[in-house]
């Protein structure tokens, strides 16, 4: 090969490099567990400001929601302003006219984590400036502002390649050189459970929550999901998620105006399935029923277990399920679930519980071990597994038990 022929082959394979990044990959180590934290969009939608998110960021310590892992404070969408002359974004100077940086560092000051949203597409959801041809400027943006997460949406991307847009940006956050946790949210329509796992550290599953338990809610082309059908969707995939990567099912309704009851089962719900916790109320402004379902140190455990194994709803009879999630060394959380809107009778019958996970290959045999059980909803030990139990249950509301395992021959008692 002549000298000018090769010199020409390396100069295009350097002019090739910034679509190519060498070493391109998502950040590690960013979400071992699923992550916790609070996001603007199911409470506040467009009216947020800086002076509202920084009541946030302060009522998340001095509430104690940070003290119990919730660390990130998000801004979803509706904080841009106009892209300036050179195409760097810029926040809304009149919601937020101290800017990001200053909003990050006020976060940060406090301990906690700040996230941001952006979009795909040339247009976010709400027609604010998409990221679409400003990936790496848009992400070394953020790094300079101090951002730690980024949600990224879907809106407004007709022709654009789902798994393509979505490296392009894991790519541009790498490039920036700083950590920033990758929360995709394409509804699940192409099924990133399937293409994700080195892209984001959490995909959507499905559409939209809303703030009701059960059904949908329309409005023109797009809908709101009800608690049951997203748990419904986002149910049988556990084999895709595992530390790194998540299923995501939504954001939290908790405290936003379903019944105590409805809401403690959503909670309950989102821990069983190792979702990420991200809260979608005032929490400047709660009842004490929502600061003691936001708060329970042990049910977030559940939700937090190192294991990072995804629950599966093990057996459904006449309204009633039994959910399953494998716990460290050995322990098991079992959630019974009244789907049902009146208040039933259960009895919970060990033996017939019998069951194997084959995600942690191991099984839940109650009639060979014994298990201590902890009711986790209030707090007490309520005996071993070798007495059957009956549980009074209401309407959309669960028990949530934690079984761990003690010594002895169940046979011997
Ligand atoms: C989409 C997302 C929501 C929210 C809005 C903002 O609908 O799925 O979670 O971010 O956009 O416009």
């Amino acid at each position: 090969m002549r000298f000018k022929t090769k010199l020409n082959i390396l100069l295009l394979a350097g002019s090739l490099l910034p679509l190519f990044p060498v070493n391109a990959q998502k950040w590690d180590e960013l979400a071992k567990t699923p992550p916790m934290g609070w996001s603007s969009w199911n409470k506040f939608a467009r009216n947020i400001n800086e002076k509202s998110i920084r009541e946030i960021a302060d009522a998340m310590v001095s509430s104690g929601l940070a003290d119990c892992g919730y660390v990130y404070v998000n801004i979803d969408d509706c904080w841009h302003g106009e892209r300036d002359e050179n195409g760097n974004i810029q926040c809304d100077p009149e919601k937020f006219p101290s800017g990001m940086k200053a909003l990050a560092d006020y976060i940060h000051g406090k301990g906690l984590k700040f996230g941001i949203y952006s979009d795909a597409g040339c247009k976010t959801c709400a027609g604010e400036p998409g990221s679409l041809g400003h990936e790496y400027q848009d992400a070394r943006t953020y790094a300079g502002w101090g951002v730690d997460y980024l949600k990224y949406d879907w809106c407004n991307t007709p022709d654009q390649n789902t798994k393509g847009s979505y490296r392009l940006m894991r790519d541009a956050l790498y490039a920036s050189g700083r950590p920033i946790l990758f929360s995709i949210c394409e509804w699940g329509s192409t099924n990133p459970w399937e293409w994700a796992r080195d892209i984001g550290h959490m995909w959507r599953t499905g559409g939209d929550i809303g703030c009701h338990f059960d059904g949908y809610k329309f409005y023109g082309d797009w809908s709101e999901h009800g608690v049951m059908q997203i748990v419904d969707k986002n149910e049988p995939l556990r084999l895709y998620a595992g530390p790194g990567h998540w299923n995501d099912p939504d954001m939290l309704e908790v405290g936003n105006g379903m019944s105590d009851n409805e809401d403690r089962a959503h909670f309950t719900l989102w821990c069983m399935m190792a979702a990420p916790l991200i809260l979608g109320n005032d929490i400047r402004d709660m009842s004490d029923a929502t600061k003691a379902i936001l708060m329970n140190k042990d049910v977030i455990a559940v939700d937090q277990d190192p294991l990072g194994i995804q629950g599966w709803r093990f057996y459904s009879t006449d309204g009633i399920e039994y959910w399953f999630k494998p716990l460290i060394d050995g322990e098991w959380a079992l959630c019974v679930f009244n789907r049902t809107t009146s208040t039933r009778k259960v009895n919970v019958v060990w033996s017939d519980l019998v069951t194997y996970d084959n995600i942690s290959r191991r099984s839940f045999k109650p009639t060979r071990e014994k298990y201590k059980v902890k009711n986790l909803w209030t707090g007490k030990y309520v005996g071993f597994t070798d007495n059957d139990r009956v549980e009074t249950i209401p309407g959309h509301d669960v028990v949530l038990y934690r079984l761990t395992p003690v010594d002895g021959d169940v046979t011997a008692n």
